[in-house]
């Protein structure tokens, strides 16, 4: 088979490795994909949203699946394009069409898709600019801390979490009224706040059938302690120590099954991942958000714990058949340390040569931000820029060898956080 991924991460990245391993993949391709990818599979120059762009590479190069990493195409409607057009609709998209892709796209969806099932999450109202007075009363109602969310895609940045009444008041009024996130805070959802440690789930389904896949926690802040600006995530670990079987019994039961089940009873197809972000609040697992893709740096943690083969994962996904596979796990932890650009998430320089990627062995590197640059060298392209992905029985051990790795990595103004797996 001819397999297109669509995006440009480390997420990207790992799939490309995991897939470029099958017998069944004969040719991989990644569009626009970075310096890694363009080592194991060949990039296409085209960006994931260009829907007609894609459909054109799809014919010419006659790609038998596409693989969607971000949630942007999703969202757009990649899925909705391919099916309705006759020369794609044959070929089988792994992620959601664009209704499925709402439990990302609007968290008022996902809120209401999640109280029509009843699924565990916190309480919440939803806000229009017409509504601001009544938001702010609802307000009053709540304990510190107050939760605002832009409903739409705001590019990870459309969750405040404000201590203070009055400010939260003028955020939400900024947020409504003068548009702090454009049109995705045209309404915001205002949540009960829960306190607890959070984990992730991830979850394959044919729409029907589902696999949990190994569970994963990210370090989202930019400094040491969980401190600082949020970022796409700064390191992750697979398996979460604390997702005892108690726990996950819990999770497959009250909110992966509903929630697949939920997906059937409101007709919604759905070929792909979803990403379970949660809390766990007094050992009661409750649902903060869903994603409908793999999560990054999740990917760069969770794939290569899989050991099936991702394209027959993947096949049967698109087939309805994911029922006849069974998963086979890893054993081992895998952790993975994101190495990012001095200044991200704010304003950082790009095109600064990278040396020692190559002389790494006992890890797995996978780019994120780097290109080839036009004498053929690989150059940071982006915040986050390569991670570091190392196994072990022990999940410090493996974050140590991760750190160890690192230093054979070289690049002006590099940085990254050296505590990833500290709270665990
Ligand atoms: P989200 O973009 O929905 O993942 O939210 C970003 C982050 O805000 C989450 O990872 C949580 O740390 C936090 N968060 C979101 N919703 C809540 C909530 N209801 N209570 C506490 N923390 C929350
Ligand atoms: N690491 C968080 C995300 O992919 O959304």
């Amino acid at each position: 088979m001819k397999i297109l991924i669509l995006g440009s991460g480390g997420r990207e990245h790992t799939f490309a490795w995991k897939i470029a391993q099958s017998n069944k993949a004969s040719q991989v391709f990644v569009a626009p994909g970075n310096a890694g990818t363009a080592a194991i599979a060949t990039n296409l120059p085209i960006g994931v949203n260009d829907f007609e762009s894609i459909k054109k590479a799809v014919l010419e190069h006659q790609i038998d699946m596409v693989v969607v990493g971000p949630e942007d195409p999703l969202v757009n409607g990649v899925h909705d394009y391919f099916l309705n057009d006759e020369a794609l609709k044959t070929i089988p998209v792994i992620g959601p069409s664009k209704k499925g892709a709402q439990l990302e796209g609007s968290k008022e969806f996902a809120k209401q898709f999640m109280a029509r099932h009843a699924i565990p999450t916190a309480a919440y109202e939803s806000f229009t600019a017409k509504t601001v007075e009544a938001g702010c009363e609802f307000l009053e109602t709540l304990t510190p801390p107050y939760v605002l969310k832009a409903d739409g895609l705001a590019a990870g940045k459309g969750v405040l979490i404000l201590d203070d009444i009055a400010e939260a008041k003028k955020e939400l009024r900024t947020m409504l009224v003068d548009a702090k996130f454009g049109e995705a805070s045209a309404k915001v959802v205002i949540e009960e706040f829960l306190s607890g440690i959070e984990l992730s789930v991830f979850v394959l389904t044919d729409g029907k059938n589902y696999k949990v896949l190994p569970t994963a926690k990210d370090y989202k802040r930019i400094g040491e302690g969980d401190t600082g600006l949020n970022t796409g995530g700064m390191g992750a670990i697979s398996p979460v120590p604390f997702a005892d079987e108690v726990l996950m019994q819990k999770i497959e039961e009250r909110i992966v099954k509903p929630t697949v089940k939920g997906l059937q009873e409101d007709e919604i197809p759905y070929k792909g991942f979803i990403f379970i972000g949660l809390i766990k609040v007094n050992n009661e697992p409750y649902v903060i958000e869903y994603n409908v893709r793999m999560g990054d740096p999740e990917t760069e943690v969770v794939i290569p714990r899989i050991q099936n083969d991702l394209v027959a994962l993947l096949e049967a996904t698109a087939q309805g058949t994911l029922n006849e596979l069974d998963l086979r796990i890893d054993e081992r932890s895998a952790t993975t340390v994101m190495v990012v650009s001095g200044g991200y998430p704010e304003a950082y320089e790009k095109n600064i040569e990278i040396t020692g990627a190559e002389t790494i062995e006992d890890s797995l590197v996978f780019h994120a931000g780097t290109k080839l640059n036009n004498e053929g060298k690989v150059v940071t392209a982006g915040g986050r820029v390569i991670a570091v992905t190392s196994y072990d029985e022990d999940f410090r051990e493996a974050v140590k060898k991760s750190y160890q790795n690192i230093h054979k990595l070289h690049f002006d103004k590099m940085y990254y956080r050296k505590d990833i797996g500290f709270d665990l």
